[in-house]
């Protein structure tokens, strides 16, 4: 990565982090991911070259810049979803301003309606918006899922009531191999393997 794509990802974490600090209204925190759950997340999609990727919480664009420039150097493109404008045309201010706006469908809407009428295929999903509608999504997308493909949730230790669902439905998948690593908030990782 290079030294003004770093410098913008660390102008992005503190002003996330300094807005989320003084905004009483949930609704109006960015909730990025951990600098070091986003690294870790960006090294396992480059290092399996996916290049179909669904992200379900877009936010101002924060995660979407690491899923972007994990994918963009093999082709790949990522579809980001995320039912408040205002974050999301602040997502497309960013992208933009890293250089990654092309590799990026920002669909606005509630993730499951949405989740519904896209085609696939995903070789990779990341679920950051609600949780509790997680289970729904993930039954939505696992027949437009690569038969080698990776979920991951972030939230795990963080919330794990609200994400108890999600996690059972992931854990009942038989062909995928599921962990949770205690990094950030608690990131929960699932792969299936092609036969
Ligand atoms: C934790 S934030 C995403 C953070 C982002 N992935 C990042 O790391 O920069 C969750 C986002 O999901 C969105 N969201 C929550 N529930 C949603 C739903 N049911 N459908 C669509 N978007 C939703 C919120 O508007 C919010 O922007």
């Amino acid at each position: 990565m290079d030294a003004s794509l770093r410098h913008l990802l660390s102008e992005l974490e503190e002003a996330g982090r300094r807005n989320d600090e003084q905004e009483q209204d949930r609704s109006r925190k960015m909730l990025n991911l951990d600098p070091e759950t986003a690294h870790l997340l960006s090294m396992l999609l480059r290092s399996s070259q996916r290049t179909r990727l669904l992200e379900i919480g877009t936010s101002n664009g924060y995660s979407t810049i690491w899923l972007a420039w994990a994918t963009h150097m093999v082709g790949g493109h990522v579809i980001s979803i995320d039912r408040d404008e205002h974050k999301q045309a602040l997502a497309g201010a960013n992208l933009r301003q890293a250089g990654l706006r092309d590799v990026v469908e920002l669909i606005h809407g509630d993730a499951t309606q949405v989740v519904a009428t896209l085609a696939g295929p995903f070789d990779g999903v990341f679920f950051d918006a609600d949780r509790l509608s997680a289970p729904s999504q993930l039954a939505l997308l696992l027949p437009k899922l690569t038969a080698d493909a990776f979920l991951f949730a972030d939230n795990v230790l963080s919330h794990p009531q609200e994400i108890a669902g999600y996690l059972s439905a992931v854990e009942a998948l038989p062909q995928f191999d599921h962990l949770v690593i205690p990094i950030g908030k608690g990131l929960s990782i699932a792969y299936r393997q092609k036969d």
